[in-house]
């Protein structure tokens, strides 16, 4: 696995504390929506492994404020992984872990295969800024490893049957001159044809603010 990637692995500037927490813009507007749609429709208890977890600070908040959400950070890139840990430092309780070092594209998720069967997997604002053999890996990985009945959740930029808001076409052709593996991915005509593959069938789609979606999905 690549530890250090050659490119920027997020598009914002984040800052830094003494501690080695990162904190992100992005995840300061997101954080509280994503809170309540994930104790809605996703779970407020149980095991969950989180996939490209960047700065940590979703796990962070999410286990503050779902006190029985058991929470494993990881992601391919060793420098997010330094913030991770230092959250999992900062924490006032025991139920954050990791980080994992784990590359969603590969077939083997390493550690995160040797557990027993997760409650929920977890990947917000990756699909677009991976490669799609990392969001291939992604299905993959979560229907291999999450319990029957288990929830995929994936939030994010889409489009759907090739209609897509504005805003999120310009920022996938952005994606896209910076690299050309990244877009903002089709939810039906890419990513369902990945859920049916790994059995996980689409639970619910909600919209989100800026344009974005919370999809959640279930283990068969
Ligand atoms: C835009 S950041 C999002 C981070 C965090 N989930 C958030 O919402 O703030 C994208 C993350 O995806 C991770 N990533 C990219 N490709 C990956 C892969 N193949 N496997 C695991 N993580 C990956 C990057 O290292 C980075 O942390």
């Amino acid at each position: 696995m690549s530890e250090i990637p050659a490119k920027p692995v997020a598009l914002e500037a984040r800052e830094t504390g003494e501690d080695g927490r990162r904190f992100s813009p992005s995840v300061a507007r997101n954080r509280e929506p994503i809170r309540d749609v994930f104790a809605q429709h996703v779970a407020r208890d149980g095991r969950v492994l989180e996939i490209a977890s960047g700065t940590g600070e979703h796990g962070a908040f999410l286990t503050d404020e779902l006190t029985g959400l058991e929470w494993t950070y990881s992601d391919v890139d060793a420098h997010s992984r330094v913030s991770q840990a230092a959250w999992v430092a900062a924490a006032t309780h025991d139920r954050l872990y990791g980080p994992l070092a784990l590359d969603a594209s590969l077939p083997d998720w390493g550690e995160a295969e040797a557990e027993p069967p997760w409650d929920v997997v977890v990947s917000i604002n990756m699909v677009h800024i991976a490669p799609m053999s990392a969001v291939e890996g992604l299905f993959a990985g979560a229907g291999r490893l999450l319990k029957p009945k288990g929830r995929l959740f994936v939030y994010g930029p889409f489009g759907r049957d090739g209609i897509m808001a504005p805003s999120n076409a310009r920022f996938s052709e952005d994606l896209k001159r910076r690299d050309l593996e990244w877009g903002v991915r089709d939810l039906n005509m890419e990513l369902l044809p990945l859920a049916s593959l790994a059995d996980l069938i689409l639970l619910d789609v909600i919209e989100m603010p800026a344009n974005n979606l919370a999809v959640m999905f279930e283990r068969t």
